[in-house]
């Protein structure tokens, strides 16, 4: 698994470890930290780190700023690190984000891995509507990296490129980037506390005359996933660490009119969005598991879920490895208009 871990005292030993092999300065990302001895790491380095990550202890012209481990299993392969918010020297220079890979680890992903977990942190943190990046010309390795995250170069000098991605913090721009993914997920857990607020996000949904049809169930049991995508066929979303299940019952709202579908189609969407403003990636599966072959029923028999319920719909959830590119749609006049329908 990979997690983005802030620097602490109880992870000294492996802090340390990939600190004192980081250069005092290369490619630009510097370590004030290089040289010092094991014995005063904790009170110098960790000192510093974990002060600056609260705005404490700043060194005149800094500001406050996280330092993260990027941790794969028991082992650290990068750093990154997060200024808070931009100043004048900042926006013109180094931006929000500095990162190093450990030189053996360089080359498998971890980059683009730790960045994109990183730009999940950014959202809850950062005020500016961009994130801004700067990287060396002569380094375009790094400079894939940060395009794949979703970065575009914003102008270039001599010696260094600057990059800038959107870092998303209103609902409109969450309903506006949102788009159905496919592909593969970061092998990164998604915390309970995030199922939790993506659940009630579902729940938060309008429903027909309040009839409250439509109830979760968030997966993130590794041996209760495998359990589930057994039954899915053709898989889908098989690398997410999390996945969303949606249940509906179909009680009448009034007379023979029945909402369920409205009520679950509101909460979904309610949690896509949710999930896309957390920084994770999602996709409506619902005609895949509700054919003739009721593979929403096997999975519902498996969750325990009673027979006068139906599982209509699951979302999977995790932080995408790959780009996000959604199918093109019809020009926007073709489908909305002013006073009056003006289509074909
Ligand atoms: C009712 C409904 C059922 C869907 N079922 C599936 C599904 O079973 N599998 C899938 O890959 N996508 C499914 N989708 C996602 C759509 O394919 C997707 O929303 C559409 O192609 C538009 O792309 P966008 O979500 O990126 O805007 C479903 C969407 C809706 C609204």
């Amino acid at each position: 698994m990979l997690i983005l871990k802030s620097a602490n005292l109880a992870d000294a030993d492996a802090e340390y470890a990939f600190m004192s092999a980081l250069p005092a300065d290369e490619n630009g990302f510097t370590n004030p930290w290089h040289g010092t001895p094991r014995g005063e790491f904790e009170q110098i380095a960790l000192r510093d780190m974990i002060a600056w990550s609260k705005g404490e202890l700043l060194p005149p012209g800094y500001v406050p700023e996280t330092f993260y481990f990027l941790w794969d299993d028991d082992r650290i392969v990068g750093q990154f690190r997060l200024r808070h918010h931009l100043c004048d020297a900042l926006r013109e220079g180094a931006g929000h984000v500095g990162y190093a890979i450990a030189a053996d680890c360089r080359g498998r992903g971890y980059g683009t891995a730790g960045l994109r977990l990183l730009l999940r942190e950014a959202r809850a943190i950062v005020p500016e509507e961009e994130i801004y990046l700067r990287v060396n010309r002569n380094n375009p390795a790094s400079l894939r990296v940060m395009l794949k995250c979703g970065g575009a170069i914003h102008h270039q000098d001599e010696e260094k490129t600057y990059v800038r991605i959107p870092n998303m913090k209103n609902t409109l721009d969450a309903i506006l980037s949102r788009r159905s993914y496919r592909g593969k997920y970061l092998p990164a857990p998604v915390p309970r506390e995030h199922l939790t607020q993506i659940m009630q996000a579902g729940y938060a949904a309008p429903s027909g005359c309040n009839k409250q049809t439509t109830s979760f169930v968030a997966v993130d049991d590794p041996a209760l996933l495998a359990k589930l995508h057994a039954v899915i066929d053709p898989p889908i979303g098989t690398t997410a660490p999390a996945m969303i299940c949606v249940l509906t019952r179909r009680i009448i709202a009034y007379r023979d009119r029945c909402y369920s579908v409205q009520d679950y189609s509101a909460a979904i969407e309610n949690m896509l969005l949710a999930i896309e403003a957390l920084g994770y990636a999602s996709c409506w599966i619902e005609g895949h598991i509700t054919d003739e072959d009721r593979i929403g029923r096997k999975m519902a028999d498996i969750l325990g879920v009673p027979q006068d319920m139906d599982m209509v719909c699951f979302l999977p959830v995790g932080v995408a490895a790959e780009s996000i590119k959604g199918p093109v749609k019809k020009p926007f006049e073709q489908r909305a208009f002013f006073n009056g329908y003006f289509g074909e």
